[in-house]
């Protein structure tokens, strides 16, 4: 009898609660595997941003004259009014060449580990070397590889950048500014630096995901938390997770069931082209799933256009596991959570050219 009313007291408390436990252990677990995107653009290590650094970087990333035609410029594949991609299958490169690859995103580029689709590189400013080489499509097809982004020393791209930016009076002033204590600030590796302060202000804070993250219930419908609780369930969050959800390892695309050869072509070997090692074949930087939804078509071959589609490939392919429409529409719904404020980028006004600027070459 004694213990009748204490027993009956915590039996009310644990029934009050229970939606509420509930949602704390959904958010537990997420927390246990993912987190929000900050606020304010984190700073490079070793590359302290400045205004006048920033102010270089927008002007380089939206000028077409520094690449050899002046027809390219980073935000011609990477589009910050359409999720920093191209929406293309593949993109296209100098003269109308395909690049064999898909145009990943640049928005929260900085978050991830390694970049590209095979990690050839480590770090934003390494990443832009070798993106401003290909530009003079110079395209080099290397077996198991794709057709542009081969870095090659005396690359007349180069030459052509650095010769530009110095025939520039405009640019020459915003060097001087962004590099004060170098007597010769124009150079391609400080181009690179500039670019990649900038890409670090390319971030999507507040995302529902995130503001769910953080505690509010109603950021997230019940088709996305049932979905997100799949995306762990099933094992998506083994490799997808961290700040960028994916961006930070590798694995082979194909791990269970081959998608076939329509989606994952069997001339790009990904990871393979980097390390030539066998166990590599295949093996492609897990893709970061922030503003997903935005970044259609999907995967490095980009031959799939419909997200619930690519969830149900992901499935099948890395999991094994065959997902019923009503689940894959679920995961795509939480998929679609994903989706940050996008930075509200000023278009920068590029200085002019003056009678001595070199040429575009044909
Ligand atoms: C011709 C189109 C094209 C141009 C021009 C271009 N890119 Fe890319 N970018 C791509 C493609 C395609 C990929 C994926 C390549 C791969 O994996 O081999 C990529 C990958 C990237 C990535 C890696 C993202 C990640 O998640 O790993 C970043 C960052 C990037 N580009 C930034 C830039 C910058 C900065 C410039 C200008 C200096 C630039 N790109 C110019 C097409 C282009
Ligand atoms: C074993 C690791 C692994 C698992 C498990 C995994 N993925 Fe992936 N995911 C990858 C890799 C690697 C890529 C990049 C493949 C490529 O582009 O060729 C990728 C790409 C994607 C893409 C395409 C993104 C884009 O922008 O092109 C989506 C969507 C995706 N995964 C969703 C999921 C979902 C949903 C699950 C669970 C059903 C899942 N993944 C499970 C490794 C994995």
């Amino acid at each position: 009898m004694k213990m009748r009313f204490p027993l009956l007291a915590s039996l009310l408390a644990l029934l009050a609660a229970g939606p509420a436990v509930a949602a704390d252990s959904l958010r537990d677990q997420a927390k246990g595997l993912f987190q929000p995107i900050p606020e304010t653009p984190p700073q490079l290590p070793g590359e302290p941003t400045t205004p006048a650094k920033l102010k270089l970087g927008k002007m380089l990333y939206f000028d077409p004259r520094i690449s050899e035609s002046h027809e390219l410029s980073c935000s011609a594949c990477h589009d910050l009014g359409m999720g920093g991609g191209d929406s293309r299958a593949s993109s296209i490169a100098r003269g109308w060449q395909l690049a064999g690859r898909k145009s990943q995103t640049v928005l929260n580029a900085v978050f991830n580990k390694t970049l590209f689709f095979d990690g050839r590189a480590s770090d934003l400013k390494d990443q832009v070397l070798r993106s401003v080489t290909a530009f003079p499509g110079a395209m080099q097809k290397t077996r198991g590889g794709p057709t542009i982004f081969n870095p090659a020393e005396s690359n007349p791209a180069k030459t052509h950048a650095v010769e530009f930016l110095k025939g520039v009076p405009g640019y020459v002033d915003a060097f001087k500014k962004a590099f004060p204590d170098e007597a010769d600030p124009i150079t391609y590796d400080n181009a690179a630096r500039a670019i990649a302060v900038f890409e670090t202000t390319l971030i999507t804070p507040d995302a529902p995901f995130d503001r769910w993250l953080k505690g509010d219930d109603a950021a997230l419908d019940d088709s996305q938390k049932q979905g997100l609780k799949l995306f762990m369930d099933k094992g998506c969050s083994n490799c997808h997770n961290g700040v960028n959800i994916g961006g930070a390892s590798f694995a082979r695309f194909g791990l269970v069931h081959n998608p076939g050869p329509d989606i994952l072509p069997t001339d790009d070997w990904g990871r393979f082209a980097v390390t030539k090692n066998v166990a590599d074949k295949y093996v492609f930087r897990v893709q970061e799933l922030r503003n997903v939804e935005l970044n259609a078509p999907y995967f490095h071959s980009g031959h799939v256009w419909d997200l619930k589609k690519a969830v149900e490939v992901m499935a099948d392919a890395q999991l094994g596991v065959q997902l019923s429409d009503d689940e894959a529409g679920k995961i795509a719904d939480f998929l679609k959570s994903l989706t940050g404020r996008q930075p509200q980028v000023t278009l920068p006004l590029m200085p002019p050219m003056v009678a001595t600027t070199p040429r575009p070459q044909p």
